[in-house]
């Protein structure tokens, strides 16, 4: 067997940059107009914005070019202290504005074993499989791969190895052969795509016997406890799966790829996307970026939105110095529709249920612990009111997270008395999900606004 763990950083394969556009349901806290594209003027024609509105003009005298947005915001979700764009292995690299002009049309990266919190649109191309010896069939395309360790013993002749000890490989168009099982060498190939040089490279390879499961679609390798090693050699190179979060959409190979920054259309970034928790009407897994500093303001996401809409098919790093086109990108009519509370964060929709949920069972009307109730009417009036633990401190200070105490005692800060919450009586911890806590800190840093 082969590694080519060397090729694999060397190469990437492209994805598909098709958009899913038809029929979008603009709604409640979404982008309720229909962008009306510009066409992307040179960059020594882009005139400054002269209407009135203050958030374009703020946005305007604080991000007049793509370099100014790097600094002043993309740069400050990558520093050290609690940012998340280098140590979280799965966001992009941003903190030079290289990085920020590559991530135009750059593939999302799906990292290997995080089945998870994969979205479908960042799944890429699966390897293929083809069979030599006694199989005569066409290479099919690998969705996922799914070990199951141990030696599987005798095959029982009345029931399929549906889950016994091996190889489970599910694959995106089913095996077309009249065999319900042979032996066969299993060899694992990928497209390498280099500038205009296409290339199949079989990279590993398995011989054993196969079974042919479900119509095809699922195909079993024996592991014989002599192959242990091979296997697990085999897994190492990380192969890659067309649908690798498992939920029978393989993303790139059904044409819903789409890529970190789409020059024209903010709406099907998947950056973008990260930082409003969903693309479209469809939730984005994994946790919104970014964490752990203020969420960006409603000038910040004009920035980035006007940035890659007017962002010309094809430029390079040099174009970030070019001014930013907010006279005619069309958000700029109505930059309030970009304000990250439209994601359904708010008081009603999120943080009264969160804190219904994780809380409610000590600060409750019967169980005041540390004298604080957290459920039921008149709650949104007493998180105005100061702490008792920290007087100096309110429960909740509209727009500073960092200086709410409730939000404090969340994260652990440093000035807080007492447990960090949700207390957990067993362990003496407890943490809300990045999710909860993340929504929490873009509710407080929004003005903390109670809707009805
Ligand atoms: C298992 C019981 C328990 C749960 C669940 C719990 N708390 Fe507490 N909470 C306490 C106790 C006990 C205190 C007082 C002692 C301490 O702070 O450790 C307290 C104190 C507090 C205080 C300080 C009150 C003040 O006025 O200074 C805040 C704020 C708080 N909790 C928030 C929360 C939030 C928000 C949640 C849910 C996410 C939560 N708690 C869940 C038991 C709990």
């Amino acid at each position: 067997m082969s590694s080519a763990r060397s090729l694999f950083a060397l190469f990437a394969l492209p994805v598909l940059l098709l958009g899913c556009r038809e029929s979008i349901d603009y709604n409640d806290g979404r982008i309720d107009f229909d962008p009306d594209r510009p066409e992307v003027p040179d960059a020594e024609d882009i005139a400054p914005y002269e209407g009135e509105d203050e958030t374009v003009l703020e946005a305007q005298r604080r991000f007049p070019t793509g370099l100014d947005l790097h600094q002043k915001v993309i740069w400050r979700t990558c520093t050290p202290n609690g940012g998340v764009c280098h140590n979280a292995k799965e966001y992009p690299d941003l903190r030079t504005p290289a990085n920020l002009a590559s991530a135009f049309e750059a593939p999302c990266n799906v990292q290997p074993g995080e089945s998870t919190s994969v979205f479908d649109g960042c799944e890429p191309n699966g390897d293929r499989l083809r069979f030599s010896g006694n199989v005569d069939s066409d290479p099919v395309e690998i969705g996922y791969i799914e070990q199951i360790p141990g030696e599987p013993g005798d095959f029982d002749e009345e029931n399929p190895p549906l889950d016994l000890p091996g190889l489970h490989i599910h694959v995106v168009t089913p095996l077309q052969t009249d065999r319900d099982r042979f032996w066969s060498t299993a060899r694992f190939v990928r497209t390498f795509v280099e500038t205009d040089q296409v290339e199949e490279l079989t990279y590993a390879s398995f011989e054993t016997q196969w079974f042919v499961l479900e119509g095809g679609t699922h195909l079993y390798g024996v592991v014989r406890e002599y192959q242990f090693d091979d296997v697990e050699e085999l897994l190492n190179v990380g192969i890659q799966e067309a649908d690798a979060n498992r939920n029978g959409v393989p993303g790139a190979t059904m044409g819903l790829g789409v890529s970190m920054l789409v020059p024209g259309r903010p709406e099907d970034s998947y950056l973008i996307a990260r930082i409003r928790g969903e693309m479209h009407d469809d939730p984005i897994p994994g946790s919104r970026m970014p964490l752990a500093n203020p969420p960006l303001s409603i000038a910040e996401m004009l920035g980035l939105y006007c940035l890659v809409e007017g962002w010309p098919n094809e430029a390079d790093q040099n174009y970030l110095s070019s001014p930013i086109d907010y006279r005619n990108c069309s958000y700029s009519d109505d930059p309030e529709a970009l304000n990250l509370l439209g994601n359904g964060v708010t008081w009603e929709a999120r943080v009264r249920p969160i804190l219904e949920a994780n809380c409610g069972g000590c600060h409750s009307d019967a169980e005041q612990q540390g004298d604080l109730v957290l459920v039921g009417d008149g709650v949104y009036e007493r998180l105005l009111e100061t702490s008792a633990q920290v007087p100096e401190f309110p429960l909740i200070e509209p727009g500073d997270a960092e200086g709410s105490y409730l939000y404090m005692k969340l994260i652990g800060a440093d000035e807080i008395v007492g447990n960090v919450m949700p207390y957990n009586p067993l362990t003496g911890e407890g943490r809300l999900t990045e999710a909860e806590l993340g929504d929490i800190l873009t509710w407080i840093s929004n003005g903390a606004i109670e809707d009805q």
